[in-house]
């Protein structure tokens, strides 16, 4: 029997509590911001027991000097009575390229105020309205590329323009946008430290633009403005376009346009009051730089003897440049774009993007550097480089050469056990960048910048001697999302299966959730991204990055209201534009993210789509027996296992039924809600009539099956759904061996499957399978030096190398660093460490961890005796450490983070003293808890 030894609250002494971690529109300080009515949230610190908030208060006003007066020209809320820590703005309407100032103070139960939160501020972008600066180009003589088989790689174009003002300048705020990637440059100086700016959108229906306030660096008298604009996603090759022939004449590049273009907006205000704005025209003068070529996928060359100098600073001799063009001007390009469903005549000439955005979050930084490991020599003159840890992102060289001297540098994530790169799993991503050396006798350093590439080792050729190590550093590039999570246990390789999650997030949280950042794909794959939603959440504040991607998801929805199979999407491809499970990410990644952050926002602003999505789903199955819907990816990447499309999509159709009712009570959508409702009693006795066998067992009968029924609650008494799941038990059993797990679910069944067995009380298998160094497990790759997650089970296996067993698998699709299976970090976190969202945004907690109780039979791991993580929730950070001590006890501690309550569950089963089934549930409030469980 469970005895609570000792249950103590440590209680600190009294200390006055702050009002922190203040984020506008999930973002901390940002700089264009164009929500009308953004949302304000913040947490309470300090460590006073219980601490919770009971009012708060909010000022905002336009500028430092009011706010720091005690004044809100814009809002003053006054005191609210109110336990929630976050508000949408309701006060004046808000001004367009303005700082704004603001700050919250709140109180706790006692009815005392905490201090004012530091000053927060954000930039205004244009609201209610959008930038209408004419878009530029250069003067594009070339013809369309129409050769499949040759690689056309542009060079980007260098754009100018120095500009005199003789007042004083108070105020410069930029807008900015391509059609294209580019990067915005300032008096010599290159502004803010974002990639691939503006994003990845369908510029035809719309694009981003990015704001930058440049106040402190903009100069009374002269100011240059400058920018780089390369092909990117816009004229670029595209994922895997080139391989299957999709585009203008089947080329893989061109998929929204012919010829790259600029947008600048400068707003001035002056000291006299008044202002000026300032955009990009035909006065630009443009001309090409050092690089020759710059592709996303294939890569970037740079011929460093063609430096410009100071081609952005004031004064620069810019005669020999061309001028600008308006983009219209290079007229019309129209031509047949094919891709799986159609052949259809596009005008690839300038169309501009009717709808034009502040980027909504985050931009993608280098965030970390990672110095080379090891050099190795793969024959004179090519040196192979190990980082240690598989990223994606850039690296930067270091080299001492001629000028003329040609390097070549090649990525891979593996390498062939003779040294070589392997490369086979790019297929058509040349990801090769080319360095000329202009032969400075003190060294040379560069970076390419509109290139990306997933990679461990790093080969250099052209090299006339050993370079040093330092001759390569990695450069880690990713959405700079805030990290929010920390996880460690007793057995090392379960802790690094969760680091190899988070850098996989990392490796392919590139503008968008892509599914592998290193061969010709790099694409929104939706199913991915639902498995992977609520992991990500924990990782990360992923909340503005989502934000994001849910409009392109948006943007992408087939005229039947159907969402598609990855966003944004270039070219349909695959059996259909949607498919289940996929498109249901429309669904469930909303849900998710609710969850993760309480925030409503996620449905109530696709809400329509989402309705809609679910109508034209039941249309496709009126009867609502499942069916196949879209494109049969199924249980993808199941080891030899199939489960059938049509069960699968009856399960998914049953889950997401289930999320929408949720969601549409939580926005008062109470008849909808009870339609969902109805729907999934319908989709429930069906697979009852259809697929539920007295005995419990399912027909068809793969893991998959059975992980998806007890998943999406196709069963829901417990009784009910531990039968069932002793026949999973069984199967896994039955495929199980002195080298193989057992196994055998794929990106669907994965997820889910640890969480069932926990759930029908087989915790201990589901940590044998976690812990498991054999086939197919987590473990397995890491114990092939794995540093990410592998896109599938085989994708490296001692018997058959990357082949396969075929051989073939690896040049068709084999990527290391792919994170549909590392959704298994959700369960560690919210099962094996026990934290999760009890209600959305964790204003209530829900603290269950779930202890080994034994060494399952077929596992000859030690159990795990120890866990300790943490998750930064919106209220702040939650931390649990559990310990098995040498007594046999258990010590529990937990730290509740204040303005909520925790449900505490202790496990049902008694770990290590008793078998007898009880479950010891309790609220526990805001502080330090401790207990000891014999
Ligand atoms: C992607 C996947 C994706 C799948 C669809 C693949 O090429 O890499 O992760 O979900 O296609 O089946």
């Amino acid at each position: 029997m469970i005895r609570i030894l000792f249950a103590a609250l440590l209680t600190l002494p009294l200390q006055a509590y702050e009002t922190t971690g203040l984020q506008v529109e999930h973002r901390s300080n940002p700089v264009g911001l164009d929500d009308s009515e953004p949302r304000f949230q913040w947490q309470l610190t300090g460590d006073e027991p219980g601490l919770s908030q009971t009012a708060y208060q909010i000022l905002v006003a336009s500028s430092a000097e009011i706010l720091a007066g005690g004044k809100a020209d814009l809002w003053d809320n006054g005191k609210v009575a109110s336990p929630f820590s976050h508000v949408t703005y309701a006060g004046k309407v808000l001004p367009s390229t303005t700082g704004i100032h603001w700050k919250v103070r709140t109180w706790n139960a006692d009815g005392e105020a905490s201090p004012w939160s530091e000053d927060q501020h954000f930039t205004t972008a244009l609201i209610g309205s959008q930038p209408s600066a004419p878009w530029i180009s250069f003067k594009d003589t070339t013809p369309f590329h129409k050769d499949r088989q040759k690689l056309h790689l542009p060079a980007p174009r260098y754009y100018r323009k120095q500009l005199s003002t003789d007042k004083k300048v108070t105020r410069a705020i930029a807008y900015a946008s391509a059609l294209g990637i580019y990067e915005l440059h300032l008096n010599g100086e290159r502004v803010g430290d974002a990639y691939f700016a503006p994003g990845w959108t369908n510029y035809r229906k719309r694009a981003y633009y990015n704001a930058y306030d440049l106040t402190s660096q903009f100069q009374q008298g002269e100011n240059t403005l400058g920018a780089i604009v390369a092909d990117g996603w816009y004229a670029g090759y595209v994922a895997y376009g080139k391989l299957v022939g999709y585009g203008p004449f089947k080329t893989g590049r061109n998929i929204y346009g012919k010829t790259p273009a600029l947008m600048v907006q400068l707003e001035l205000s002056y000291d006299d009051g008044s202002t000026e704005t300032i955009t990009t025209d035909s006065s630009w003068k443009v001309a090409t730089g050092p690089e020759f070529e710059a592709d996303f996928l294939m890569g970037e060359g740079y011929d460093a003897r063609k430096e410009l100098g100071a081609w952005s600073g004031n004064g620069y001799d810019d005669s020999k440049w061309q001028n600008a063009i308006p983009a219209a001007d290079n007229g019309s390009h129209k031509q047949v774009f094919i891709d799986r469903f159609k052949k259809e005549e596009q005008e690839f000439g300038f169309v501009e993007p009717p709808v034009l955005q502040a980027y909504p979050a985050q931009p993608v930084r280098i965030t970390e550097e990672i110095p080379a490991e090891s050099v190795s020599e793969l024959k004179p003159g090519t040196f192979v480089f190990d980082l240690g840890q598989n990223i994606a992102g850039l690296i930067r060289l270091q080299i001492k050469g001629e000028a003329g001297q040609k390097i070549t540098i090649r990525y891979g994530e593996m390498l062939h056990p003779d040294g070589r790169l392997m490369t086979e799993n790019l297929r058509e991503a040349r990801s090769t960048d080319i360095y000329i050396c202009k032969g400075d006798s003190k060294g040379e350093s560069w970076s390419p910048r509109f290139t990306s590439h997933g990679f461990q080792f790093v080969e250099l050729s052209g090299l006339k001697e050993k370079p040093p190590l330092t001759a390569v550093t990695g450069l880690v590039m990713h959405s700079d999302t805030p990290f929010s999570s920390g996880f460690e246990c007793s057995d090392p390789l379960v802790t690094q299966v969760y680091n190899n999650a988070v850098w996989t997030q990392r490796g392919n949280w590139i503008d968008l959730p892509t599914d592998c950042p290193q061969r010709d794909e790099r694409m929104g794959w939706t199913g991915d991204a639902q498995i992977y939603a609520a992991s990500a959440a924990y990782h990360a504040d992923v909340a503005a990055f989502f934000k994001k991607w849910l409009r392109e998801l948006e943007d992408a929805i087939t005229p039947e209201g159907y969402y598609p199979s990855y966003a944004p999407y270039p070219f349909g491809h695959g059996g259909a534009i949607h498919g289940t499970a996929w498109s249901d990410a429309g669904i469930i990644v909303p849900h998710s993210l609710w969850q993760a952050t309480g925030n409503t926002v996620f449905f109530d602003a696709h809400w329509p789509a989402m309705t809609r999505y679910m109508e034209a789903r039941k249309k496709h199955d009126p009867e609502l027996e499942g069916s196949a819907f879209g494109a049969p990816w199924g249980d993808w990447l199941n080891v030899d296992d199939e489960t059938p499309h049509e069960y699968i999509d009856l399960c998914y159709f049953a889950k997401i039924c289930q999320q929408m009712a949720e969601m549409a009570e939580a926005g008062g959508h109470g008849d909808e809600a009870a339609r969902y409702r109805d729907w999934l009693a319908t989709l429930r006795a069906n697979f009852r009539a259809h697929h539920l066998q007295e005995d419990g067992s399912i027909e068809p009968s793969s893991q998959s099956a059975y992980v998806l029924a007890l998943d999406c609650n196709m069963l829901t008494d417990p009784a009910e759904r531990r039968a069932t799941a002793d026949h999973l038990v069984k199967l896994l059993a039955s495929k199980a061996g002195p080298e193989n797990t057992g196994m055998s679910t794929g990106f669907l069944g994965t997820k889910p499957l640890l969480p069932v067995l926990t759930d029908t009380g087989h915790h201990d298998l589901a940590l044998s399978l976690m812990q498991s160094r054999k086939f197919p497990s987590w473990g397995y790759e890491v114990k092939n030096g794995a540093t990410t997650i592998w896109e599938r089970w085989n994708s490296y296996t001692e018997e058959h190398g990357f082949g396969g067993a075929d051989g073939k698998m690896n040049a068709a699709m084999n990527s290391f660093s792919h994170y549909a299976f590392g959704a298994v970090t959700e369960w560690m976190m919210s099962t094996l460490v026990g934290i999760a969202p009890a209600e959305p945004g964790y204003s209530k907690i829900l603290l269950h961890p779930h202890f080994p109780t034994k060494s399952s039979d077929d596992t000859d791991q030690e159990p795990i005796s120890w866990v300790k993580a943490h998750h930064d929730s919106p209220q702040g950070r939650i931390a649990v450490s559990w310990k098995r001590q040498d007594d046999g006890s258990l010590l529990y501690e937990a730290s509740v983070p204040p303005n909520t309550t925790a449900e505490l569950i202790l496990p049902e089963t008694s770990p290590w003293t008793s078998d007898e089934p009880q479950t010891k549930s309790q609220e526990v409030g805001p502080g330090q808890h401790r207990f000891i469980v014999k």
